[in-house]
């Protein structure tokens, strides 16, 4: 018999290390109106995790909430087990996550050079080698260090924004919408470039507006709405979950 026969003993199943874990958070803005209701989810290591749902839904106040930009009234969120709830985000930076937001997500008058070396302010060795990292991921930034980023279009802000994190070499990064704005060749373009960074080993939970395209790149999928995680599963079951697709994406994607 040899050792491919069917009697060998399977290797043990990979066991998923949850990275990211949000616990039944409840958070909000204004006293008293909750934003964020009883909501959960968990990123595993090494795991695309995409988020959907409506205007509104809270899919942005959860990026916040687990980046310390937006105060949790319940429950608990983890990193590595550790809690992180209401940690400040320079904390969570020292701690390896990563947040670009939707957003106002450069320094206008600063250049992309100068934006992506603001990225590095805690940690100003090694800069060349994140430069060289980033620039590998999105070369058209190469030839335009010396640019204002006030200058450039809304897709380039993107990607400045998305070095910009990558410069702390994060091992979590939180997207916001990374193909916001964009016209459909470029969102293809993008959602292949965070693609890239997550092979890399970054565990990755983003925010898409473009639901179906979202959920046929990520491992697995969140649909937020009113504030509560309201179905999880792979990319492809969310796609193929009739609920889903009558309340999320009749409209949406393509
Ligand atoms: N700074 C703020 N102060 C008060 N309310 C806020 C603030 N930011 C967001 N909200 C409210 O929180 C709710 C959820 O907003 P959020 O930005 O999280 O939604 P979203 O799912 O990201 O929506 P979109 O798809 O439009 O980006 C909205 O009703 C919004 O008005
Ligand atoms: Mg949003």
């Amino acid at each position: 018999m040899t050792s491919s026969s069917p009697m060998a003993p399977e290797a043990p199943a990979s066991v998923a290390t949850p990275v990211v874990e949000v616990r039944n958070v409840t958070a909000g803005y204004l006293p008293g109106v909750n934003i964020l209701n009883s909501c959960s989810l968990v990123a595993n290591d090494g795991e695309l995790i995409g988020i959907i749902g409506p205007n509104g839904a809270g899919k942005s106040t959860l990026l916040k909430a687990i980046f310390g930009l937006v105060k949790v009234r319940d429950g608990d969120i983890r990193l590595r087990g550790e809690v992180i709830t209401n940690l400040k985000a320079n904390k969570l930076v020292a701690q390896g996550v990563g947040f670009v937001p939707q957003t106002n997500n450069v320094f206008p008058s600063l250049t992309i050079q100068e934006n992506l070396e603001m990225g590095m302010f805690q940690k100003p060795k090694g800069v060349k080698e994140r430069l060289e990292f980033v620039t590998e991921i999105f070369p058209e930034l190469r030839k335009r260090l010396g640019q204002r980023a006030g200058s450039l279009s809304g897709g380039e802000r993107q990607m400045v924004a998305m070095s910009r994190a990558l410069m702390m070499g994060p091992h979590v990064l939180l997207l916001d919408e990374p193909s916001a704005g964009l016209s459909p060749v470029r969102q293809d373009e993008a959602f292949l470039r965070v693609k890239e960074i997550n092979k890399a080993g970054v565990t990755t939970i983003m925010v898409e507006q473009n639901a179906r395209r979202c959920l046929q790149i990520c491992d697995r999928g969140y649909v937020l709405d009113q504030g509560k995680d309201a179905y999880t599963g792979t990319g492809r079951e969310l796609l193929n979950d009739p609920k889903v697709i009558g309340l999320y994406l009749g409209t949406l994607g393509d």
